[in-house]
């Protein structure tokens, strides 16, 4: 998740000079880059090119460019970070942002990550690379394309996804998530993300408001902008999603969002008397509740919640369940288990906007479950992510896990007043990726300060040294 291994491409720079507008050439260009910043085009934490770079493609002289560097150093759009280069102020896009009142947007920096590159220590997100069966799944892709050849059928495929597959999801929701539904429930979805997409289209809740969860996951926050929805941020303490909260502050939501198992980024499971809350909330307003089961069981203090939709009574909860912390992102494997009476419906809305994909990655992973890999590959993941867990508390010297346990990751609280996302951005020169906690939050003014370490890529040998990198700069801003 660290995007400054992404430099800005000098292409993205549109910069026309003109030496007869009678305007300072440096102001020219401090003017092209800080309205590139403002109106998005340049995100936040990009990298800018040198001086030496940007002179030598505008052709003027490097000191013309330090003085419109300098300048949008003063307008506080870039930042120097000495020799690791000049970037995009981590304010960019906020300061033009004609709802800072309400929600940040869009995605922040560390949400920005490349895409395909190994994970860095403390990164979030991922499971470990050196847990994943690679050769016994590619024994199963082999066997699924050549099941797949010598079946080769020239009609469509079921665009719920296959029936073999969704048999599987079924027994395994049943057994780990305590929620009993048939295949014909389920529609398979390209991840969370996919799954979010066809359940706003088939419950049509374009223009309306939705609630999410205060901090949260902020690809939910962001896609829901995106597709037309009002997202409000409503607070979570120690019981999960403060759901009397939301109904004061957006009484005409007609969705909220949650994490109920395991809360993302703060880790607690939504408490019972919460989730009845809600569920009456959703019943009396004819409201949905998206269910974002990310972690499904993969829990590693305690015995794992039953899904949210396992209470409910009146068909108000979508339950998404995605195998991208499970097994892996690249599969790109989600689904969704809609009430009976909804399953027509949302089976033609994925017919028409977003069938299932890759046949040979479903059977795959139909094969991964029905021959008991997949439970036995989570039971691996829970050992292997404990041990983790325990080196890392034991480099970083803390007395109590359970307190700073969240999800996959430890919470390193920071005092308010240190910017997280500055030691995170140091960090990212030592090719550590710890998340900023104030990342997750909608709204940057109460936002908290932290550092999210994730357990999942942590190395045996050198894991005391990057700790004691962290901590060194951590003291440096405290
Ligand atoms: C809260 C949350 N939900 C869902 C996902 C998974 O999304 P997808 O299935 O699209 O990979 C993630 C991944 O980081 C997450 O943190």
């Amino acid at each position: 998740m660290n995007y400054f291994a992404v430099p800005l491409d000098m292409h993205d720079l549109q910069i026309q000079l003109s030496r007869d507008a009678g305007i300072p050439i440096a102001e020219q260009i401090s003017t092209a880059i800080g309205a590139s910043i403002r109106n998005g085009q340049l995100y936040s934490g990009a990298r800018l090119p040198s001086w030496r770079d940007l002179s030598a493609q505008l052709g003027v002289a490097r000191g013309t460019v330090r003085v419109a560097y300098e300048h949008l150093i003063d307008e506080q759009l870039i930042v120097s970070r000495g020799a690791a280069g000049t970037f995009v102020a981590h304010q960019g896009l906020v300061a033009n942002d004609t709802d800072t009142s309400e929600l940040r947007s869009p995605l922040p920096d560390f949400f920005t990550h490349p895409f395909s590159q190994a994970p860095l220590i403390f990164q979030m997100g991922v499971p470990a690379q050196d847990v994943f069966p690679a050769k016994l799944w590619s024994r199963l892709i082999s066997a699924a394309a050549r099941q797949a050849a010598t079946n080769c059928s020239v009609s469509y495929p079921d665009p719920r996804g296959e029936r073999v597959l969704r048999t599987e999801i079924a027994a395994y929701l049943s057994v780990a998530r305590g929620l009993s539904c048939t295949p014909e429930q389920i529609i398979m979805t390209n991840g969370y993300t996919g799954a979010l997409g066809l359940i706003i289209h088939a419950l049509g809740l374009k223009d309306h408001t939705a609630w999410i969860e205060e901090p949260g996951y902020p690809l939910t926050r962001t896609a829901l902008r995106m597709a037309g929805l009002k997202p409000i941020a409503v607070n979570i303490d120690e019981q999960g999603l403060c759901v009397s909260e939301g109904i004061a502050q957006a009484p005409q939501a007609s969705l909220a969002v949650v994490t109920a198992g395991q809360q993302a980024p703060l880790g607690m499971t939504l408490s019972l008397s919460r989730r009845h809350q809600l569920l009456d909330w959703a019943q009396q307003t004819n409201s949905w509740i998206i269910e974002d089961d990310y972690l499904s069981e993969l829990q590693l203090l305690g015995r794992a919640a039953p899904a949210l939709a396992s209470l409910d009574r009146c068909g108000r909860v979508i339950h998404v369940g995605t195998f991208s912390k499970t097994i892996s992102p690249s599969l790109r494997m989600g689904f969704i288990v809609v009430p009976v009476e909804h399953a027509n419906h949302f089976a033609d809305v994925a017919a028409a906007l977003a069938p299932a994909s890759s046949i040979l990655t479903q059977l795959a992973l139909a094969e991964f479950m029905r021959k008991g890999h997949y439970l036995r590959h989570l039971r691996r993941m829970k050992r292997v992510y404990k041990n983790r867990l325990e080196a890392l508390r034991l480099a970083l010297q803390l007395p109590n896990t359970s307190n700073a346990m969240t999800g996959l990751a430890l919470l390193f609280r920071l005092p308010e007043h240190v910017d997280d996302t500055a030691i995170a951005q140091q960090a990212a020169a030592l090719n550590l990726a710890p998340s900023p906690l104030s990342a997750w939050y909608s709204k940057p003014n109460t936002a908290q300060s932290g550092l999210l370490l994730g357990i999942t890529n942590l190395p045996e040998e050198g894991l005391d040294i990057s700790c004691e990198q962290l901590r060194q700069l951590i003291e440096g801003h405290i």
